[in-house]
C-alpha cells in the first residue's frame, strides 16, 4: 500500500501528544477548590444529562459511547479530541479579558526548548523540504505601538503532507520548529515553507467518530506561534492563509478573521507575508 508510509497513524501522533502533555504539565497547576470542582463538573454533568434526556439515548448507546471513551484513553487520543472539540471554548472565554493579537488554540504538538534562530532566520527543515518557500515578516510592538526588542516568536507548523516533527516518526526532531528572536526594533523575517491542512489521524477512535458521524476532519493549513517578550502577556495563537481550504470550516473551530495572512508571490518562486503582533502588558 503507497499510503503506509505516510499515513496519519494514531498511535504514532496521539499517544506521542499524551506523553508531550505530560512532559510539559509537570506536577500540575495550582489550587482548586473543592466549591469549584463541584461547581464546574455539575455543570458538565447536568449537559450531558440533558443531552441524554433531549435525545433519548438508550442502553446500546450509552455501552457504545464507554467503549469509546474507553478506547480515546487506551489510544492516547485525549489531547487530539480534547484540543479539536473543546479548546476553541476554553480560549473563547480566556480572550474575552485580553488585548491585543487575538489568540488561538495551542493543540497538541508544541514542543518546547526548539532551536534559538536569529531575526532573520530559516526554520530547520531538510534539504529536499517539500512546499512552497513563504517568508513571513513583521514587527512585535506593545499596547502603544512600541517596538518590544528581543520578543520572541515560537514558531512551528506541519510540513507540506500535514505532519509535524516530533509526532511523525519519519520526520527529523525540530523540523520546521525554532525561536526566532526579534532584533533591536521588534522586527523579524522567518523563512519557511507553507504548510498543507492538518487531518486528524484517522485510524484512531477520534477519527472513527469523524467519520461515523458524518463529519471531515480536516483543519486549514496554519501556522502555530507563541509570541513572548518580558513585561508582557504571552500570545498563543495561528496563522492561517487566505482563500485556503477548510478556512471556513475548521473541525477545531480556531480560526479567527484577524488571523489570516494575505501572502503574495515575490516573482522568484517565494510567498510573502507580513504579520504584526501586539502583546499587552503581563497584569492587565
Ligand atoms: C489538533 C491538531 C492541530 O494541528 C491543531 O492545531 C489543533 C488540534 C489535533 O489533532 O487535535
Ligand atoms: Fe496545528
Amino acid at each position: 500500500m503507497t499510503t503506509t508510509q505516510h499515513s496519519p497513524t494514531a498511535a504514532a501522533s496521539g499517544a506521542s501528544a499524551t506523553e508531550a502533555f505530560r512532559t510539559a504539565r509537570g506536577d500540575g497547576e495550582g489550587q482548586v477548590t473543592s466549591e469549584r470542582i463541584a461547581d464546574v463538573v455539575q455543570a458538565v454533568l447536568a449537559g450531558v444529562h440533558e443531552a441524554i434526556r433531549a435525545k433519548q439515548v438508550s442502553y446500546a448507546e450509552f455501552q457504545a459511547a464507554k467503549q469509546w471513551l474507553i478506547e480515546v484513553g487506551e489510544g492516547g487520543e485525549w489531547p487530539l479530541f480534547l484540543d479539536v472539540f473543546v479548546e476553541h471554548v476554553v480560549e473563547e472565554v480566556t480572550a474575552q479579558r485580553q488585548h491585543g493579537t487575538k489568540g488561538s488554540i495551542l493543540g497538541p504538538y508544541y514542543l518546547p526548548d526548539q532551536r534559538k534562530l536569529p531575526s532573520v532566520a530559516t526554520l530547520p527543515m531538510r534539504p529536499d523540504e517539500k512546499g512552497t518557500p513563504l517568508a513571513l515578516s513583521g514587527q512585535v510592538r506593545d499596547l502603544e505601538g512600541n517596538p518590544i526588542p528581543g520578543a520572541e516568536l515560537d514558531i512551528w507548523h506541519a510540513d507540506d503532507d500535514g505532519y509535524y516533527s516530533g509526532f511523525a516518526p519519519h520526520l527529523p526532531e525540530g523540523n520546521l520548529r525554532g525561536v526566532v528572536v526579534a532584533d533591536g526594533d521588534g522586527r523579524f523575517e522567518v523563512t519557511t515553507v507553507k504548510p498543507a491542512p492538518y487531518q486528524i489521524p484517522t485510524d484512531g477512535p477520534t477519527g472513527k467518530l469523524i467519520e461515523a458521524a458524518g463529519w471531515h476532519p480536516w483543519r486549514p493549513a496554519h501556522l502555530h506561534l507563541i509570541v513572548r517578550a518580558s513585561g508582557h502577556r504571552q500570545i498563543t495563537t495561528q496563522l492561517y492563509f487566505e482563500g485556503g481550504e477548510w478556512l471556513e470550516d475548521d473541525v477545531a473551530q480556531a480560526t479567527k478573521p484577524e488571523l489570516v495572512l494575505n501572502p503574495r508571490p515575490d516573482g522568484e518562486g517565494k510567498l510573502r507575508a507580513e504579520y504584526d503582533f501586539v502583546l499587552e502588558p503581563h497584569d492587565s
